[in-house]
């Protein structure tokens, strides 16, 4: 039985000038227990849409998904969701905030603690468990995120562009980081991303969808041997033969989306 599995989804939502938009249209997809999968696709092409209907957070119009063989809910502790905005709590300690999913979830506090600092050593943050979030930089903020996730432990983790706010050196340091912890735990991970190389670089899968109305384009196995690095990969023939191929089929949605030539842009 698949972890994740999307069936004939479709989904639009209302304009405030009584329009329509028609977010996704006919996904199927179905996600295998312990598989990294990475969405990527042009801006507004449905990808937070269907990964929020993983997450419970929107039922789709038509169509189902399921996830664990459950229909997706919002407090469901087997699922962790990473936003790209980090959402600590400005008063609590890096600590307590990386211990936060564990505390909801009723894990005493030399557990979660134990569990929060070992998290944040992965992350590179070992030394700032006692700082407050308005002491760490943005990309530290991130990586609280990710620690807190990676904390829970969660069967299932779902990931809308959770690397986006790092800086080039200090995502290159994160994706390994993320991808030891990975290889680890071997959760099922849903990845979205606008970085093509961090896509094929961390995923077994990469899923490419089209314009709006979101379809599934494209699905490309990833056949890079485990364990990876990308600080190794970056010097890797095959990795960069793999991402050409699969930018080629990407670049005629993203070089086509009107929202990048001055047209309005529905976001
Ligand atoms: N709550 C909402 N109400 C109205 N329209 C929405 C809502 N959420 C999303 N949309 C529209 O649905 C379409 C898909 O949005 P979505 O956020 O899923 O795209 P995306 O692929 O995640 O884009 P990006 O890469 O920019 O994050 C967009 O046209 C967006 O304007
Ligand atoms: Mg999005």
């Amino acid at each position: 039985m698949p972890m994740i599995k999307v069936s004939g989804v479709s989904h639009a939502f209302a304009t405030p000038d009584d329009g329509v938009v028609h977010a996704l249209q006919d996904i199927d997809l179905e996600i295998a227990d312990g598989e990294f999968v990475a969405i990527v696709g042009p801006s507004g092409c449905g990808k937070t849409t269907l990964i929020n209907a993983m997450a419970g957070l929107d039922t789709p119009l038509v169509g189902t998904v399921t996830v664990a063989g459950q229909t997706p809910s919002a407090g469901n502790p087997d699922v962790s969701y990473v936003l790209a905005k980090d959402s600590l709590l400005p008063w609590r300690t890096t600590l307590s905030n990386a211990a936060l999913a564990l505390e909801l979830q009723g894990v005493s506090k030399q557990e979660r603690e134990k569990r929060a600092l070992e998290a944040l050593g992965i992350m590179g943050l070992g030394d700032f468990g006692g700082s407050y979030a308005s002491q760490l930089s943005h990309g530290m903020r991130q990586r609280v995120a990710l620690a807190r996730s990676f904390a829970a432990k969660p069967r299932i983790l779902l990931m809308d562009e959770p690397f986006s706010a790092l800086d080039a050196q200090t995502r290159i340091n994160v994706h390994d980081a993320f991808l030891s912890a990975w290889e680890r735990n071997k959760m099922t991970v849903v990845l979205i991303t606008h970085d093509l190389t961090e896509a094929v670089g961390l995923a077994d899968r990469v899923i490419i969808m089209s314009r709006r109305p979101g379809r599934i384009k494209s699905i490309h196995d990833i056949d890079l041997p485990r364990p990876r690095s990308m600080v190794n990969l970056q010097g890797d023939d095959r990795f960069h033969q793999i991402y050409e191929t699969i930018w080629q089929d990407l670049r005629e949605e993203v070089i086509e989306d009107t929202s990048f030539q001055g047209k309005e842009r529905v976001a």
